[in-house]
């Protein structure tokens, strides 16, 4: 794989600043937000009220523990643009969840929010090893999902000719890949595995493809997946991480030099850990629930923000700014069977370590008699029925013996588990609501 660091000249001073001048700035941008938020959005107010704080109680960054949480159902509640903090007028785009889970939660940019997304996410695409003059391939999904526009934001401030193909219709995925000299693809690492399969489908060798990085991001993978990926293309696999209510994609993004865990881009949201229990600040380096604050942001200030997903923040290496591990999962995702929590994630892990399974995944939880039962659909990429169940077995029992937990393995065809144009479901919950 070719050397693609990006020359340090090309960086924002900022992303490689002494601590001291990044907290610096953080404080008095913090000092900022949290004053625009509770002077325009009414539930800030109330909130701060309540728990007795004002802005002019932070006077530490470490005083942000002093401020209340905000939760996805407080966006909930003030659905469609209770949590706006500048007259409609101002708010130049509107992004939303899906809201298959319950009411859309509804995010809003002024100009100025649009010019810093498109700087973060072009910092995350020249940390990705993207140059100007690159042809970016962007499959995530166009429309109200922030993965498509925010990419294209960052991708037309690096200057890169972008092809934005959005997700779907993957045989034309892979021809314009080729046809258009593709150096970098943004998409969600489930639906790569996809594009991949069309390669073999077409008779074409991935390996001579002209990418050279993917960056994948809205939904978590392992560095197992990693691994399998780069080996697939012949290019490198960087993380990006993002969420709507934060700004979107563009929030963190791994290094390819390093692929160490990916830099926050804390000079415009600033992370905490937390335990996710007792709510409490966690110190460097521990394990808990990702909370962000926005320090820039006009339209949709979010302040203390739990987003649900767990991993541990680590210093600064290729950046000054601080790094956070890749995500396991979210809180939300978190399966308890039988008294052990497992994630996805665990089990992509262990499938990728089966040579006779192809990385195509799905979870099934049913209600057997009395007990949980958790089922796993994956494919075998092997003729024969005897080493198809035998590839099965051997999943559960490295399940049993690494996670600790008994599930059963459904062994089909290539082709046969579900297969995702962008977000993947990863579990289908078939058990009885009690
Ligand atoms: O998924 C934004 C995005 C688009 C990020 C494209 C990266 C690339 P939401 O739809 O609001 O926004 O979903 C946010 O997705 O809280 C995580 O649970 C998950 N997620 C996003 N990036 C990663 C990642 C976009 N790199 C939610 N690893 C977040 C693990 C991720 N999970």
């Amino acid at each position: 794989m070719k050397d693609l660091t990006p020359p340090k000249d090309t960086l924002d001073p900022i992303e490689i600043a002494s601590r001291d001048e990044i907290s610096a700035l953080q404080l008095e941008r913090m000092k900022w937000s949290l004053r625009h938020a509770y002077e325009n959005v009414p539930f800030y107010k109330q909130s701060f009220d309540a728990a007795g704080v004002h802005p002019d109680d932070l006077t530490d960054l470490s005083d942000l523990a002093k401020f209340p949480f905000t939760v996805k159902q407080d966006l909930r509640d003030n659905y469609p643009f209770g949590m706006f903090a500048v007259p409609k007028e101002r708010v130049k785009r509107i992004h939303a969840s899906s809201g298959t889970t319950g009411q859309p939660t509804v995010v809003g940019y002024t100009e100025n929010d649009l010019d810093v997304w498109g700087s973060v996410v072009a910092r995350s695409l020249r940390a990705s090893g993207l140059r100007p003059g690159d042809t970016l391939h962007n499959a995530y999904g166009y429309g109200l999902f922030t993965g498509g526009l925010g990419i294209h934001l960052g991708a037309d401030k690096l200057g890169l000719t972008t092809v934005p193909i959005s997700g779907g219709m993957t045989q034309r995925q892979v021809r314009l890949i080729e046809d258009f000299g593709a150096v970098g693809i943004t998409v969600t690492p489930s639906y790569a595995l996809s594009i991949l399969d069309e390669y073999a489908e077409q008779g074409r060798d991935p390996q001579q493809s002209p990418l050279k990085v993917g960056i994948f991001g809205a939904e978590p993978w392992t560095n197992a997946m990693r691994q399998e990926i780069e080996q697939a293309f012949d290019m490198h696999a960087v993380d990006i991480y993002g969420l709507s209510e934060v700004i979107g994609p563009g929030v963190a993004n791994e290094c390819v030099e390093t692929k160490d865990g990916l830099h926050i881009w804390e000079d415009h949201f600033y992370p905490e850990i937390i335990d996710p229990e007792t709510g409490e600040v966690l110190p460097e380096g521990e394990r808990g629930e990702l909370v962000f604050t926005s320090l820039t942001k006009e339209a949709f200030p979010i302040i203390r923000y739990r987003t649900r997903d767990l991993t541990r923040l680590l210093p600064g290496t290729a950046r000054s700014m601080r790094r956070m591990e890749k995500v396991t999962g979210r809180s939300d995702d978190m399966i308890i069977l039988r008294g052990v929590n497992v994630f996805p994630t665990q089990i992509e892990e262990q499938l990728m370590t089966v040579p006779a399974l192809a990385p195509h995944f799905q979870i099934e939880l049913n209600r057997v008699g009395h007990k949980d039962e958790m089922r796993v659909k994956v494919e075998t990429t092997v003729d024969g029925f005897e080493q198809g169940t035998a590839a099965g077995r051997e999943l559960a029992a490295k399940v049993k013996q690494v996670v600790g937990v008994t599930i059963a393995v459904d062994v089909s065809a290539p082709g046969e588990v579900a297969r995702s144009q962008g977000k993947a479901v990863r579990i289908v919950d078939n058990r009885p609501r009690d």
